[in-house]
C-alpha cells in the first residue's frame, strides 16, 4: 500500500521527446519506492499570478530514485511545465489513485495505448517483468499515434522483449489504421485468445476497444482522464458515473473496469 508524500524535489531534466511531448526527471529517494503503475502525482506547474497550478500526471518510469513523467503540451499548466529547467525545484503530490491490478495467471497481459496513453505502461510493463515474474514474451504492447513521430521509446520497448505492435494514422509505422482495428485483427490471426486487458488512452478509442473485448467475453482496465481539483478526493470534481455510482477519478481510479465506465 503505498502512502502520498507531498514534498519538492530536484528537477534532472526536461527534454522534448517527441513534437509537443516533454519528459520530465526528478529526484525523490522518497516517493520512489512507493508508487503501482497507473498511480499518478498532482505536479505543481508553476505559480503564476499567485494561482497554484496542479496537474495530474502518470508514473512513466521509475530507475533508482529517479522518477519520469512523459507529458503533453496542452494548456497553461504543461505549456508553465516544459518551461522548467533542470537544478529547479518542483513540488510534486504523490503517489495518488488505484492503479492496475496485475498478475502471474498465464494469461498474456494485453495493452492498448494510445498518443500520450502511452504515459503508465512503461512502468506498468517494468513492474510485469520484474516484480510478477511475467514473461515478456507474454506481453503484447499494441501502440499507436498519428504518425511515427509520435511513437515514444519504441526502441527501449523492443529491447525488453515483448511484443509490439505498432500503429500510425498514416501508415509511416506499423500498421496503418486505428489501434482498435489492429486489436481485432490481431485476435482474427489467433495471437490474443484469453488475455488480461489494459487500456489508456483518448476517450474513443477506450470506448472502442471495451465493445470489442466485450464481445470476446474478455474485460480490459482502463485509466480514464477527468479534470482535478484537489487530486485527493475532497473536491468532487473529478466523479464520473461508473456501475451506477457516482465515482471519484483521484481516489477510487483513475483505473477502472472498461465495462462499468458510462461512456
Ligand atoms: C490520472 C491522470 C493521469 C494523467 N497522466 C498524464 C500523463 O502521464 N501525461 C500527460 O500528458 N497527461 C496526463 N494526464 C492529462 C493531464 O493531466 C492534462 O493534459 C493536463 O492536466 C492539462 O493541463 P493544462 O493546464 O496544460 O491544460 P488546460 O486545458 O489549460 O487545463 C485546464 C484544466 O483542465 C484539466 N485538463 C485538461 N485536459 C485534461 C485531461 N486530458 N485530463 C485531465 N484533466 C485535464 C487540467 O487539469 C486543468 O484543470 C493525466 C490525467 C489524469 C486525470
Ligand atoms: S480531484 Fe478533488 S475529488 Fe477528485
Amino acid at each position: 500500500m503505498s502512502t502520498t508524500k507531498l514534498i519538492t524535489v530536484k528537477i534532472s531534466g526536461n527534454d522534448e521527446v517527441a513534437p509537443g511531448h516533454f519528459v520530465l526527471k526528478v529526484e525523490s529517494p522518497e516517493i520512489a519506492p512507493l508508487p503501482q503503475p497507473g498511480q499518478f502525482v498532482h505536479i505543481k506547474c508553476g505559480d503564476e499570478k499567485g494561482i497554484i497550478l496542479r496537474r495530474p500526471i502518470s508514473f512513466y518510469k521509475i530507475e533508482g530514485k529517479t522518477l519520469f513523467f512523459l507529458y503533453k503540451v496542452i494548456g497553461k499548466g504543461t505549456g508553465i511545465l516544459k518551461m522548467r529547467v533542470s537544478g529547479e525545484d518542483i513540488s510534486l503530490l504523490g503517489p495518488l489513485g488505484r492503479g492496475f491490478w496485475f498478475r502471474a495467471n498465464g494469461k498474456k497481459k494485453i495493452i492498448i495505448a494510445g498518443g500520450v496513453g502511452i504515459a503508465p505502461f512503461p512502468f506498468l510493463i517494468s513492474e510485469m517483468i520484474s516484480k510478477a515474474k511475467i514473461n515478456p514474451r507474454d506481453i503484447v504492447l499494441i501502440y499507436g499515434a498519428k504518425k511515427k513521430e509520435f511513437l515514444i521509446g519504441l526502441d527501449e520497448f523492443r529491447k525488453t522483449g515483448i511484443s509490439l505492435y505498432p500503429s500510425t494514422d498514416d501508415g509511416s509505422e506499423g500498421f496503418k489504421g486505428t489501434t482498435a482495428e489492429l486489436l481485432s485483427n490481431l485476435r482474427k490471426e489467433g495471437r490474443l485468445k484469453g488475455g488480461d486487458y489494459f487500456g489508456c488512452g483518448p476517450g474513443i478509442m477506450m470506448k472502442g476497444i471495451v465493445e470489442i473485448t466485450k464481445k470476446w467475453g474478455e474485460r480490459v482496465q482502463v485509466s480514464l482522464e477527468e479534470r482535478m481539483g484537489c487530486g485527493v478526493g475532497a473536491c468532487l470534481s473529478c466523479v464520473k458515473k461508473i456501475n451506477g455510482k457516482y465515482l471519484r477519478i483521484c481516489t477510487d481510479g483513475p483505473v477502472f473496469w472498461g465495462d462499468e465506465v458510462e461512456w
